[in-house]
Formats: C-alpha cells, sequence, structure tokens
C-alpha cells in the first residue's frame, strides 16, 4: 500500500525527500518551473509539521561526475524565492562535505543537496550509495513521480532502509489520476493520442484498448494508421516497419469494440516552412503534401466526441503546434477538454506545454510532470518508485 506523507510520524525527525528537480536551463535559467511548484505543497507540509526537510533530485544527465553545468544552485535560488525563506545547497548529497551544510542555522529547515547523479551509484543503484543516502535520515519520502521509472539509488534502493516512508503529495496525485484512466472507474473514458511515433505508443495502446471507452488518434502517427487502413499518407511521417503493429492495433480495437478515431481532413503542405497551408476534403494526403496538422472537421468531431467523457486523458500533440500555422487542431481540441465536464489528465512534456500554449492549462485537472513516468504507468507497468514504497523494509 502506498502511504501518504500526511500518514507518517514527521515531527522532530529528518525527511529525505526525493524530489524530481530535472527542469529545463537556459543558460543556467530555469525556463519552466512546473516540477518545482507541484512539489512545493509537500516541502511546506513537512516543514509545517517540525520536520527537518532534506531535499534531494538528479538534474540532467552528468553521468557520475560533478559537472559544475547541472549544479542544483538554480534550483535553491528558485525555491528560495517561492519558499521565501534562506535554502541552502550542499555542496554535495553524501559525504564529509555534507555535514557542515547541515550545521548551518540557516539550513534547521529545508536544505538541498547537491545533484544525486554526481555520483555513478545513483544511477546503478548501488547499495552501499543508497545506504550513504539512507543515513542522512529517519524518514523518506518520495514525491518524484517524473523519475519513479528509474531503478535508481534514491528513488529505489534507499527506500528499503526505512521503517517511516510514503509517497508526497505529488506523487500521490499523478498515482491517483493516472489509475483514473487505467482502472476506470468512472466511465466513459477517452483517450487521446498524438505525437510522432507508433512506435512510442505502441505499449500505452495495447494497455488502453480493452481499459477504455474512445480513442482518438492524432498527430504524425496518426499516418501510420491510416497507411495501415490503405489510405494515401502522400509524403507524411511512416513508419513503414510498423504497419502490420498498427494493423494490429487497428483489429484489437474493433474486437473490443472500443472505436478508434482516426484524422477525416489535415492541413497539408510541401514541407513545414509553408505558411499557408491548405486544409484537404478528405482523410487522404495528396501526393507530394505531408499532413502537418488534423484538420478542422477532424477537430469539431473529436471535440464532440469529447463532450461526453467522464475521465479523458490527452498524451500527445496532434500536430506541429510548435509552428503557429499548425497549431489549431492542437489547440481546438484542448479548448474542447478545458470545456468539458471530464477530468482531464494531460500527460507528457509536449502534450503540457501544447495545453499552456493554448491557454487552457488552468482548466485542466491535472498536468502530470511525469513523461516517460506517466507513459509507463499508463503501459500498465509497476514502476520501480511505486514499487520500492509499497515493499516492507529492512530497517
Ligand atoms: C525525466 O525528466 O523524465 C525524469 O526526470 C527522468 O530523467 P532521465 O530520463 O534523465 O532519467
Amino acid at each position: 500500500m502506498l502511504r501518504s506523507v500526511s500518514q507518517l510520524e514527521v515531527a522532530g525527525k529528518t525527511v529525505f525527500l526525493r524530489a524530481d528537480f530535472n527542469v529545463p536551463l537556459s543558460r543556467g535559467t530555469i525556463t519552466e518551473t512546473h516540477r518545482i511548484d507541484s512539489t512545493l505543497p509537500t516541502i511546506e507540509f513537512l516543514m509545517e509539521r517540525g520536520a527537518r526537510v532534506l531535499v534531494a533530485s538528479h538534474l540532467g544527465r552528468p553521468g557520475g561526475t560533478a559537472d559544475p553545468r547541472w549544479s542544483l544552485a538554480p534550483v535553491a535560488r528558485c525555491l528560495e524565492d517561492r519558499l521565501g525563506r534562506p535554502v541552502p545547497l550542499a555542496p554535495d548529497c553524501v559525504g564529509p562535505a555534507v555535514a557542515p551544510s547541515l550545521a548551518d542555522p540557516r539550513a534547521a529547515g529545508v536544505v538541498l543537496l547537491e545533484n544525486l547523479r554526481f555520483h555513478a551509484g545513483e544511477e546503478a543503484n548501488d547499495p552501499a550509495f543508497a545506504a550513504a543516502l539512507a543515513g542522512l535520515a529517519d524518514v523518506y519520502v518520495n514525491d518524484a513521480f517524473g523519475a519513479a521509472h528509474r531503478a535508481h539509488a534514491s528513488t529505489a534502493g534507499m527506500a528499503a532502509h526505512f521503517r517511516e516512508k510514503g509517497a508526497g503529495f505529488l506523487f500521490r496525485r499523478e498515482v491517483d489520476y493516472l489509475s483514473r484512466v487505467i482502472e476506470a472507474p468512472e466511465r466513459p473514458v477517452a483517450a487521446v493520442l498524438g505525437g510522432a511515433k507508433v512506435s512510442d505508443k505502441i505499449g500505452i495502446l495495447k494497455n488502453l484498448i480493452p481499459r477504455v471507452d474512445l480513442i482518438l488518434v492524432g498527430g504524425a502517427m496518426a499516418y501510420t494508421f491510416l497507411a495501415a487502413r490503405s489510405v494515401a499518407v502522400g509524403r507524411s511521417l511512416l513508419e513503414e516497419d510498423f504497419l502490420d503493429v498498427a494493423r494490429e492495433i487497428l483489429d484489437a480495437a474493433a474486437a473490443a469494440g472500443v472505436p478508434f478515431l482516426l484524422p477525416i481532413d489535415h492541413v497539408v503542405a510541401e514541407d513545414t516552412a509553408v505558411e499557408e497551408p491548405a486544409v484537404t476534403g478528405d482523410e487522404s494526403v495528396p501526393e507530394g503534401r505531408m499532413a502537418l496538422d488534423i484538420g478542422p472537421r477532424t477537430a469539431a468531431l473529436f471535440a464532440e466526441r469529447l463532450k461526453d467523457a467522464a475521465v479523458t486523458l490527452w498524451n500527445g500533440p496532434l500536430g506541429l503546434f510548435e509552428r503557429e500555422p499548425y497549431r489549431h487542431g492542437t489547440v481546438a481540441v484542448a479548448k474542447a477538454l478545458a470545456a468539458s465536464a471530464a477530468t482531464t489528465v494531460i500527460a507528457g512534456g509536449d502534450t503540457v506545454a501544447a495545453v499552456g500554449l493554448a491557454e487552457t492549462a488552468g482548466a485542466m485537472t491535472h498536468l502530470s510532470t511525469g513523461g516517460g513516468a506517466a507513459l509507463e504507468f499508463l503501459e500498465g507497468k509497476t514502476l520501480p518508485g511505486v514499487r520500492a514504497l509499497e515493499a516492507g523494509d529492512s530497517a
């Protein structure tokens, strides 16, 4: 059973809080703070309960070396700003450099440990490294849902050292909302899937088909499905090697009685630089053109079908939304979701960004912070980070 941080005895204790502060950086500046902001309720709760909080995270893939480009210093500054109090950054996450930082009176409430991936033992899930991390604290809380698909020392190995351990509020929220898609306590459940490649979405499609009531597909991956149905796709992105898999998925949906809707019209152009693309009259793409967005009739059809959903999952943009001429379908579907009464679960970094671009983020029920982790969860896998919290202790 996944215990929540609210069920743990934390007053007067030192809590190791694994967060996922793997945020995008540009020249040392954080360009998107969603993951940090989403972790604040857990940090604030722990502090209010009288715990001392050691927050730890990875950032980037420094490969086991202390590369200053991947320092968590910008995250410490962001946390100071959000919490309105000093957040000292310890120069390391284990070893002799940590103790003096913890003795700093400013570190009485919350301290950020330096990047876990400065040590090779983190990604190797090395038992000695996991034990060293565990030795810093009395209680283990994991709020790093975005890294829960990694069996690393701080997400998996160290949990076994604690009797008192549980999930932070963000972690719980992620598991609860993503579970509402695959366990479907409320029906109907609709899934809108997009993105470039069928090959990335085979696992999620296979897991969702027996569980949901409606699947709507757009984005470049739709063209492999259309080609599998012998529709002309012009020069649209096509995964020739996955035509058979696409046929199998279409057959599985038909056998399960789950409507599997593909675009019925498209925004097409000779290439992505075109500023004034054309719209096709039907589902086929003319020779020499590539489809770069769903067309207006498809957007209207998808919006209509989504009106009655109790729960809607959306993963993957429906066109080349980064370019203005090709984002109308994605924006239209974002607006349809925002206007619907459904519980809306948005998964994947691009989809969360698209919802932001459509200015509908505030209207969605849940914007997942987990890209790969959310996908693996929706594929039906038990994530190592979840398993580690549920498993018994050896402390
Ligand atoms: C993510 O951003 O998906 C997580 O933080 C995991 O990062 P990783 O893919 O580098 O393991």
